[in-house]
């Protein structure tokens, strides 16, 4: 029997890139996405394997519903929550509409699709989680004069960094896996889609970014990061996050008692 994957934003870039990839490798795919022309165009584009497509905005209860029920319903091998906006604004500019679609996009729907996917994965003893965050998680110390005002999808990237770090040690011996990977920068239409000339600027191609992906799952990599040369760089974060974790205590740290 085919395996089986769902990619979510699968109509363009990354995620585009992941179903072509699956594609190629036999699986049977649900693609989901809002632009249902570009949903059809690729099923139509894949007549080798079966491809079920699903019109859902995840930025709507709605439509976090109706694909959970996928998650829920089929025997998925592979979940990979991909969909994503950036809405780069300084926050006291970004429409109430905006954060929450953000929000809903990166941080809720795959929350639920995942919590949706699990059980059945564990039931059968297999399955892989895949969630695209991207180098921005870790920019938050950047000097504010060479980033772009980022702080809510900063956060939404955070979110599925940490998420998917203790998932994958909660789901350890079970047999599914958890995976988050982080893009750098990547030639898709993430940028142009706010209006932002990205051209001029080096970038990873999605294939690569997916190729990342990928190894760093066959290489037992919990967090891959395909535009990172050293690997000890992100060994050290983590390190350095275990630290922190692990120096607190109850005591009010002598630097916080008043002179
Ligand atoms: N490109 C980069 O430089 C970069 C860097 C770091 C991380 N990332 C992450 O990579 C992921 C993929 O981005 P990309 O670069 O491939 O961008 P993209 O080409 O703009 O693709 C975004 C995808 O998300 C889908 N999507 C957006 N809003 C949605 C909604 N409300 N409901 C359902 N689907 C929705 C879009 O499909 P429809 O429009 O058809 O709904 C599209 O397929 C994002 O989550 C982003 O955070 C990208």
């Amino acid at each position: 029997m085919s395996k089986l994957a769902l990619v979510t934003g699968a109509t363009s870039g990354i995620g585009r890139a992941f179903a072509e990839r699956f594609a190629a490798d036999g699986y049977d795919l649900i693609v989901v996405g809002r632009r249902r022309d570009r949903l059809a165009a690729f099923a139509s584009g894949h007549p080798g394997v079966r491809v079920r497509t699903v019109a859902a905005d995840l930025s709507t209860e709605e439509g976090i519903d109706s694909v959970a029920e996928y998650c829920a319903g089929e025997p998925l091998d592979v979940l990979v929550n991909n969909a994503g906006v950036s809405h780069y604004m300084p926050l006291a500019e970004l429409p109430a509409d905006k954060a929450r679609e953000l929000v809903n996009v990166k941080v809720l729907a795959p929350t639920l699709l995942m919590r949706a996917a699990v059980g059945g994965m564990q039931q059968r003893g297999t399955g892989t989680l895949i969630n695209v965050a991207g180098m921005i998680a870790f920019s938050g110390p950047a000097d504010p004069s060479v980033m772009p005002r980022r702080a809510v999808y900063a956060g939404t990237l955070a979110h599925l960094v940490a998420m998917t770090q203790a998932l994958s040690a909660e789901l350890a011996g079970t047999g599914v896996r958890a995976h988050v990977v982080c893009p750098g920068v990547v030639a898709t239409e993430f940028h142009s889609a706010q209006g932002l000339d990205m051209s001029a600027v080096p970038r990873m191609s999605a294939e690569d970014l997916v190729t990342g992906a990928l190894r760093g799952l066959e290489l037992g990599e919990v967090v891959s990061a395909p535009g990172v040369e050293d690997p000890g760089l992100l060994q050290d974060v983590f390190a350095a996050d275990l630290a922190a974790f692990g120096g607190q205590s109850p005591q009010l740290a002598t630097r916080y008692r008043s002179s």
